[in-house]
């Protein structure tokens, strides 16, 4: 059998014999969705500096400015669906073993999961529709808009202040799920990376990992990542536009 020359059609039977594939995704997954990315031409860190809005220090100097600006990622994020490579993803790993890790906390993975009737990826930095209680660490969904009017969001529990669910910079991730996610690098024959500049670690380790493994990696995004050199396939397009092609 020889090699397709089409570099669409390389991914696809890439991802198609694979047995035991994993996807990593980073905000790029969600652009067309209407969803802010962190590092590109509009990105959030490039208005704010995520050192007064995404770390522990800055909720213990400001919670009022921190909550403020999860409340105002949330009603952006409440208006955004899922977009074809979201749904892509969520069919593609119905009823197959495919692990999917995101990087992403506006839970559109979770939702087109919810819809394919497919398991929930890992969400390894957490969900901007959870809130965590800074007391008794509780942590429940949180959907409803928030009144930041008055107080802030107090734990219906123990009365201490509440926090997004969302991990921060200098902040370790979730044991258990970083576990599950290198479980599945560990076997993974293949790795589709979607949407990430693959430079926050360990989430980009998951896909070292499954290229120690002997996963050939398939990477869609239009700028080249760190991951690129490693790539058996590159495609420099945008996700919902060839993400549903390569898991057809
Ligand atoms: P970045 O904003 O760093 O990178 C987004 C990537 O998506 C870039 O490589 C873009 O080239 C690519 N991209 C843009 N539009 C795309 C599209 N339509 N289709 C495919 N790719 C596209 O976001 P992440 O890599 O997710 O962490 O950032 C990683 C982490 O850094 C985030 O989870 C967040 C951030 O600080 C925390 O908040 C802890």
């Amino acid at each position: 059998m020889t090699e397709s020359p089409d570099p669409v059609e390389r991914a696809r039977a890439v991802l198609a014999a694979a047995r035991r594939p994993i996807a990593l995704t980073g905000a790029g997954v969600s652009a067309e969705s209407g969803v802010p990315t962190f590092r590109g031409p509009g990105g959030l860190w490039r208005r704010h500096r995520p050192e007064d809005l995404a770390t522990p220090e800055a909720f213990a100097r400001d919670p009022r400015l921190v909550w403020e600006w999860y409340a105002w990622r949330r009603e952006i994020v409440r208006g955004c669906r899922p977009n074809a490579a979201h749904r892509a993803l969520a069919r593609w790993a119905r009823g197959r073993a495919v692990t999917l890790v995101t990087q992403n906390v506006d839970g559109l993975h979770a939702e087109a999961a919810r819809e394919a009737g497919s398991p929930p990826p890992i969400e390894l930095h957490g969900s901007l529709f959870r809130t965590r209680c800074t007391g008794c660490d509780a942590r429940r969904a949180a959907r409803a808009p928030l009144d930041l009017s008055a107080a802030l969001p107090a734990c219906a529990e123990c009365g201490a202040l509440l926090r997004p669910d969302v991990v921060w910079f200098g902040e370790p991730l979730d044991d258990g799920l970083l576990a599950r996610a290198f479980r599945a690098a560990a076997s993974a024959d293949a790795c589709l990376v979607v949407g990430t500049s693959a430079i926050v670690h360990p989430a980009a380790s998951v896909a070292v990992a499954s290229l120690r493994a002997g996963a050939a990696l398939v990477e869609v995004n239009p700028e080249p990542t760190p991951l690129s050199a490693h790539a058996a396939v590159a495609l420099r397009r945008p996700a919902a536009d060839v993400v549903p092609g390569i898991l057809a």
